[in-house]
Formats: C-alpha cells, sequence, structure tokens
C-alpha cells in the first residue's frame, strides 16, 4: 500500500469549468455572479436551480462552487452600475451586494470588449473596442473571441469553458440564405460578409469546441450551418430564448385545455417590463425577433385550429426588472358555454433566468464531458424556442430530462 501510494501521489484537484457571459454586465449576468458567490458565502439558498435537486443533482456536474465566471459585453458602464439597480429594486438583497463585492469586481475585471452588432452602433455608453470589433470583418471578429476564450481558459486553468449568450436581443434581420450549409457560411465569411453578432459568437464558440447556450431570442447557433458546424466538431448547444415567464405558464396551462378538449378561442398576452431588457425591446426591429418565440409554444400544443394570439410587449421603466404579464384566455365548453381565464404574473425577469444559465451552463459541460455533440434536446423545457426537443408541452419536456438523467446517473 505504502508503495502505491508514493507512485500515485497527491489527486490532482479536477480541473474547473469556465462559463463565458456574453452580455456580462448585464441583469441577467449580475444575478449569475451575486447568486454563485452569495451561495458560496453561505448566503442564500439554490433555490430555482433545478441541478441541485433530485433527479438531476445525481448527474456528475461541475459543482457550483467550482465555476469560473467571464465574458464579454459592449458597454463601458460597469458591473456596479447594473447591481445598484437591481439592488434599488430589491432584487439583490443589500447584504448580498456587500458580501460578494470582491468576487464582483473580479468578474468585471475580467470582462473583455465583445462584437457590437450592426444595427446597435449609436447605443448608449458603448466601449469603442467593442464598436470597432463590430466593424470589422466577420472572420477577424471570430478571432478575436477565440482568442478571449483561450485566454480565459489559460489564466483560469480550466477544463472546459461553456459559452452563454446573454447578450439583449438583436434586431431582427430575414432570413439569409447563406445560413443554411455550413459551406455557404464559410463562403461568406471568406467574403467578408458581415454577420448578426450572435452568429459571429456561436461560430466562435462551436468552432474552437466550446458548447453554446443561447439564452436570447437571437439566432446564435440555431441556423442550420451552426447546427451542421456543431456537430462537424463534435460539441453540444442548446437554446433558443430562455422560458422564464409568461411561455412558461402557457406551455403548462396549453396542455391542459387540450387535454379536457377544451376549444380555446382566443390567448391575449400583454407584458410589461422597465428593465434594459424592456428599453431595447421598445424599438420595433427588436421587438420583432423577441415576438417571433412567443405563438409557436401555444399553438403547437392546442393544434390547427382558429385560435387567436396576440402578445404585446410595453416598455414600462417605472417597473424596472418587476416584469408583469397579464394572460387573458377565452375558451369554449360543452354546450358552446364560453368562459374565460385571466391571470397575472408578476416576476423578476432577472432573478428568474440566473438559475435556468446555471443549470444549462452545467447541463452542457456535462453533456460535452460525455462526448455528446449537437442539439440537447433534452434541454427543451428551459426554452420558448427550443432548436429541437419535440413538444413544447412543460411536462413532457420536464419529463425528457428526467429520462435523459435516469440513463446518465453516476
Ligand atoms: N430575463 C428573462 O426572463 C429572459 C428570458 C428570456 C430571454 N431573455 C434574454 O436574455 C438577454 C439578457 O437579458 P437581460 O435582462 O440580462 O438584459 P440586459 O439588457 O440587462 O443585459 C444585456 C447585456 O448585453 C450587452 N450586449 C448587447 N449587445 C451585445 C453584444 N453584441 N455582445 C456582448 N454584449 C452585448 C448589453 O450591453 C447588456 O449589458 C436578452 O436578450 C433577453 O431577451 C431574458
Amino acid at each position: 500500500l505504502a508503495s502505491k501510494r508514493a507512485t500515485s501521489g497527491p489527486r490532482t484537484r479536477a480541473a474547473r469549468t469556465g462559463v463565458w457571459l456574453i452580455g456580462a454586465r448585464g441583469a441577467i449576468s449580475s444575478c449569475v455572479s451575486y447568486g454563485l458567490a452569495g451561495m458560496a458565502h453561505g448566503l442564500i439558498a439554490p433555490t430555482g436551480i433545478a441541478t441541485e435537486r433530485e433527479p438531476l443533482a445525481r448527474l456528475a456536474l461541475a459543482p457550483l462552487g467550482e465555476l469560473v465566471l467571464g465574458g464579454c459585453d459592449v458597454v463601458r458602464r460597469g458591473l456596479d452600475v447594473t447591481v445598484a439597480e437591481l439592488a434599488r429594486q430589491g432584487i439583490l438583497p443589500r447584504e448580498l451586494v456587500a458580501a460578494c463585492a470582491a468576487e464582483a469586481a473580479a468578474f468585471d475585471a475580467r470582462v473583455t470588449p465583445g462584437v457590437l452588432d450592426g444595427p446597435d452602433v449609436g447605443g448608449a455608453d458603448l466601449d469603442p473596442r467593442a464598436a470597432q470589433l463590430g466593424a470589422v470583418p466577420p472572420r477577424e471578429q471570430i478571432a478575436a473571441v477565440q482568442r478571449d476564450l483561450a485566454e480565459f481558459a489559460r489564466a483560469h486553468d480550466l477544463g472546459r469553458a461553456v459559452v452563454v449568450n446573454l447578450a439583449s436581443t438583436e434586431a431582427f434581420r430575414e432570413p439569409d440564405r447563406a445560413w443554411n450549409d455550413l459551406g455557404s457560411l464559410e463562403r461568406a465569411l471568406d467574403a467578408g460578409r458581415a454577420q448578426p453578432a450572435s452568429i459571429v459568437y456561436a461560430y466562435a464558440a462551436l468552432a474552437a469546441g466550446h458548447p453554446f447556450v443561447n439564452f436570447t431570442p437571437n439566432r446564435g447557433a440555431s441556423i442550420g450551418a451552426l447546427r451542421e458546424l456543431a456537430l462537424a466538431r463534435g460539441v453540444p448547444h442548446c437554446g433558443n430564448d430562455g422560458k422564464t415567464g409568461e411561455t412558461l405558464l402557457k406551455a403548462t396551462l396549453g396542455p391542459m385545455f387540450a387535454a379536457r378538449a377544451l376549444r380555446v378561442l382566443s390567448w391575449q398576452g400583454y407584458n410589461m417590463l422597465g428593465n434594459r431588457d424592456g428599453a431595447v425591446l421598445a424599438d420595433p426591429a427588436h421587438r420583432q425577433a423577441k415576438l417571433r418565440n412567443k405563438d409557436e409554444a401555444l399553438r403547437s400544443i392546442l393544434g390547427p385550429g382558429e385560435l387567436h394570439t396576440h402578445v404585446g410587449i410595453d416598455f414600462v421603466p417605472s417597473l424596472g426588472d418587476w416584469k408583469t404579464a397579464m394572460d387573458f384566455v377565452h375558451f369554449e365548453g360543452f354546450l358552446g358555454a364560453r368562459m374565460s381565464l385571466q391571470l397575472t404574473w408578476h416576476g423578476s425577469d432577472s432573478a428568474l433566468a440566473a438559475p435556468l444559465v446555471l443549470d444549462l451552463a452545467r447541463l452542457a459541460a456535462f453533456a460535452a464531458e460525455r462526448g455528446e455533440s449537437g442539439e440537447m434536446a433534452h434541454t427543451a423545457c428551459y426554452f420558448k424556442a427550443p432548436i429541437a426537443g419535440g413538444s413544447h408541452a412543460f411536462a413532457e419536456q420536464w419529463r425528457t430530462l428526467e429520462r435523459y438523467a435516469a440513463e446518465r446517473v453516476r
């Protein structure tokens, strides 16, 4: 035994997992960073983090305390500005902010200039370096992102880095034929044709072997060309658009109407929000990109029929991060009786989103560790417009994730 001990030497600590947040100075990123530090200090519980509970907790996931955050942003505004806003709105408790100041400052210092998306030129407090990077040919943008990722992994001796897109909603663009297959996209990149920033980030991550999570409605890795790239490089990815509020309710309540054979005639939704995401969505081109995903789930759950739906989004600055969503469901039962369901959802957008980001980063790192590649269909329950996964019904999506976990417990 003694000689065995001598030859095997001390056990090396498993290399840590990095999480690279695109939009690192935004509200969700701030809640991810303070949430992780707060849990490490024992100040808050992992409420809302499904990977900390059965059955997902039985997977060999990267421990929350071992995650290292890095990222990029396009603004000069420091993390402290976003954090002060979230504290004022009662989302980040003041004692948490005080206790985690050192970790937050270290994270903020690691934030590098991102790639400004073309239509966002002219935004407030932009980092001139991000604006410059936004103007160079896409191959150079990709190389710059990959350099930052490599430096992040080197500086923190990471075994793996997952890239999570938490940037603002991009302006809507009509689909480009060059996005359909990898060959066409490569040719467009070679020709220097500008691409949406989310496509640049997704390409950079996947081509360098980093799993990619797209929490935004932006195109990211959902285009055919990048789905092909992920498979060719053997990298897992998932998206699009985190399912935190109104769509979560629709995905849960919709199947109830369908199962009872009740005829849903109209489903009206009205969202009011006052955070930066809301300010961006006040612009019609950006709002169009977000609204693309809002109806899809409901229509697929309720099937064909004369369903009238509408989702309105308004920017109401006084609400800050407290989003209020009202739903009015008009439906018909036996004898043609017409009834309605009306509900109001009042939630902190960022506090709802941050735990999902941590779940997804851990699940993406886990999938990569196991050599799984392509779309992570088992994460459909986390997204409004899942890239893969079949059903939109929440209970069914959740069972798929449970089955995935059961087949992979340690
Ligand atoms: N909070 C939710 O419940 C929820 C749900 C689903 C999706 N989302 C999406 O998540 C994203 C982030 O939400 P948030 O509330 O944190 O928004 P936010 O506005 O507070 O933060 C976004 C950050 O991204 C930065 N950014 C913009 N363009 C960038 C680029 N090209 N590269 C790097 N950084 C860039 C902005 O400067 C900002 O700091 C949004 O796209 C939102 O639509 C949020």
